[in-house]
């Protein structure tokens, strides 16, 4: 009913508001006044988690690209080695498991079986399994050794919006706790990173806050067949769940690539007035990348593509070659998947919309499969 919807059209345009409050509240209680983390709720002891020389992450879906950008977020805070799997090629493929792996099982229903049979998987094999999840009491933190609940709050919607982001801070908290528990010579990072971690919230709802011309691009692009994403470094992860989003909602033909795989075949795809999705790292910190982003969009645009470019607020470099420019705020590198997913799923939703799509129940999708 409307009432339900809060008054949107759709829950997952309420759902997509919602996101400041489901960051907060996912954060809320797990960082102290003096900008420690305290994840007591894990009931995995530290000297178990300083034992750790591995961390597996299995996942499906939107919550397979939070788990991408988590291995980015553990590797470097940790220096442990993180690989993340699809739940579903996971057990198929007799992984290398033992006591000192950590599993971590990222679902927002809790009852997705291709994930639940991976856990079980590992948990044979003796690795401890830490589930990050949205539903109380469902079947994979039952099942888990731990668990960190998101607080994204019911997702209607089947294309996930909300719990995406929150399984992106839970999956930072994961990473900065071990690196705080393991102390790692980025003790100085880790506190600076909490610290804007803690403000972004308030960064998300400034991004809702300037969608209307992202709203008005999706309505002028709804006659397209296809659109391309490209992104780097956890820019790629977006990318994939930018052209997931559409698949889902809009039908249409969508890829994701690494931006630096373009001219190893992609380039090719590129013909007069194609949109291409652009999420552009920052030019602060990682800046050799970003220059190698911004390469890639003169490259697409001399072959005629048309360039929707998500950048930075400040990153000057990136305008000429922007037919279309979406600013989001300055962030750590890391914690920017938090800003920049945000217009993708608008794109989307109203792409969605000006197709004539049912957005909350897209055809032939499920909100969760329990089913292998
Ligand atoms: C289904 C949904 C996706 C979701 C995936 C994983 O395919 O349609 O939106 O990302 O399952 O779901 P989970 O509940 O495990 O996060």
């Amino acid at each position: 009913s409307a009432a339900e919807k809060g008054g949107y059209d759709y829950f997952m345009l309420k759902e997509i508001a919602e996101q400041p409050k489901a960051v907060a509240d996912t954060l809320l209680g797990r960082i102290d006044a003096a900008g420690s983390l305290t994840l007591d709720e894990l009931r995995i002891p530290d000297s178990v988690l300083r034992e750790v020389d591995k961390v597996v992450i299995v996942a499906c879906g939107t919550a397979y690209h939070a788990g991408m950008i988590a291995k980015l977020a553990i590797e470097h805070w940790t220096r442990i080695p993180c690989e993340t799997e699809l739940a579903s090629e996971f057990r198929y493929r007799d992984p290398i498991l033992d006591r000192r792996t950590l599993v971590i099982a990222i679902s927002q229903s809790g009852e997705t079986m291709d994930t639940l049979m991976a856990l079980r998987h590992a948990r044979e094999q003796g690795a401890k399994v830490l589930a990050i999840c949205n539903t109380n009491g469902s079947t994979i933190p039952r099942e888990s050794d731990a668990v960190l609940y998101t607080h994204a709050g019911p997702e209607v919607a089947v294309a996930s919006t909300k719990a995406f982001l929150t399984q992106l801070v839970a999956c930072y908290l994961v990473a900065l706790y071990l690196g705080q528990v393991r102390g790692t010579k980025w003790g100085d990072e880790i506190r600076a990173v909490v610290h804007d971690l803690a403000a972004i919230a308030t960064e998300v709802d400034r991004v809702l806050e300037t969608m209307e011309p992202v709203r008005e691009l999706a309505r002028s692009l709804a006659g397209k067949n296809t659109v391309l994403f490209l992104g780097r470094h956890v820019g790629y992860p977006v990318a994939l769940e930018g052209a997931l989003k559409l698949k889902e909602l809009a039908y249409m033909h969508a890829e994701g690539f690494a931006a630096g795989e373009l001219k190893h075949g992609p380039i090719a795809l590129i013909e007069e007035d194609l949109p291409v999705v652009v999420v552009v790292p920052s030019p602060r910190g990682r800046s050799v990348l970003h220059d190698k982003i911004v390469s890639n969009i003169q490259e697409i645009r001399a072959r005629g593509a048309r360039t929707i470019v998500i950048a930075e607020e400040g990153d000057e470099a990136v305008a000429p070659y922007a037919d279309h420019l979406i600013r989001i705020p300055v962030t750590p590198t890391l914690l920017q998947p938090l800003v920049s997913t945000v217009p993708l799923q608008v794109f989307a939703c109203e792409l969605a919309t000006a197709r004539g799509n049912e957005v909350d129940q897209p055809r032939n999708l499920a909100k969760s499969v329990t089913v292998e």
